[in-house]
């Protein structure tokens, strides 16, 4: 037998196996190299997690979201350990409301689940009061279906529009818009965001332009460096006592949940932009 047609007949087994594979339903291809760990144990932090997302850029904090307590936590991180977990928005005792206004005494209904824009504002699928709500630094606010509140499908202003009872939201960074799988009534629907939800700050300048902005980059990051190690003594006998305020982070909707140090968050800021 010839040496080409006896790879021919190994080539055939090899098809025939792969057919008996699929056909048997059995066409499983088990990828190695990924692993998994435990993050976050929701029974220790009495948190029950419905939907989690990574925030944007900055930081490595996290926004969980407990269905049924209706609550938004932040988780914060230091050396991959949860540092600190807090309540950002929702009364976690498990009542369910309707109250917009600020982040601390704002109420949601058995949400479903939420996204998150390229500014960290959030924004969620109030399924329980059939409206979609934003979390910005400004507050809670209802954006869509907040003069009908009770389910439809009417398209239209976004005040006007209504929704099923189950219905998930996705943020769509090229069309600057909310993703609306409305499951109750079986559509794909879309929330026109304003622009400047979408900017997109990770993009660089246009060639040419672009080395000296590296250069700049560079010469603001080594001042950066030294500033911050050179402060660091003075600031750290304060630490207990000095609360950066948001504004000094790079994300709009939720306020400092870590106990950094302002010589930390300058030395973070530099090392993120560097
Ligand atoms: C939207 O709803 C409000 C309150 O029900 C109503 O006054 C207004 O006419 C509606 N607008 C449109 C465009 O349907």
């Amino acid at each position: 037998m010839s040496s080409s047609s006896s790879s021919l007949i190994m080539i055939a087994i090899i098809l025939l196996v792969n057919l008996i594979h699929v056909i048997g339903g059995e066409n499983i291809v088990l990828e190695e190299g990924y692993t998994v760990t435990t993050v976050i144990d929701g029974d220790k932090l009495n948190v029950n997690p419905y939907a989690i997302f990574s925030l944007y850029g900055s930081s490595s904090d996290l926004i969980i979201l407990d269905s049924v307590k209706s609550t938004l936590y932040t988780v914060s991180f230091s050396d991959s350990q949860v540092s600190e977990i807090k309540k950002l928005s929702g009364n976690a005792n498990g009542d369910a409301g309707y109250k917009d206004g600020d982040l601390g005494s704002a109420e949601f209904n058995k949400p479903k689940n939420f996204a998150v824009d390229k500014k960290n504002n959030i924004y969620i699928a109030d399924k329980g009061n059939h409206v979609i709500r934003k979390i910005s630094k400004s507050g809670v606010t209802t954006i869509a279906g907040g003069n009908i509140r009770k389910t439809g499908k009417a398209d239209g202003p976004a005040q006007n529009a209504s929704f099923s009872d189950d219905f998930e939201l996705a943020f769509d960074s090229q069309r600057c818009a909310l993703l609306i799988s409305d499951h109750g009534n079986r559509l794909i629907r879309q929330l026109d965001l304003k622009a400047e939800d979408c900017a997109d700050t990770s993009s660089g300048p246009v060639l040419g332009s672009t080395v000296a902005w590296s250069i700049g980059v560079v010469v603001t990051c080594l001042i950066g460096f030294i500033v911050g190690f050179a402060v660091r003594p003075y600031v750290l006998p304060y630490a207990g006592s000095f609360r950066p305020t948001s504004g000094q982070r790079d994300m709009e909707a939720f306020p400092n949940p870590s106990g950094e140090t302002s010589s930390d968050l300058l030395l973070r800021h530099q090392k993120r932009n560097c």
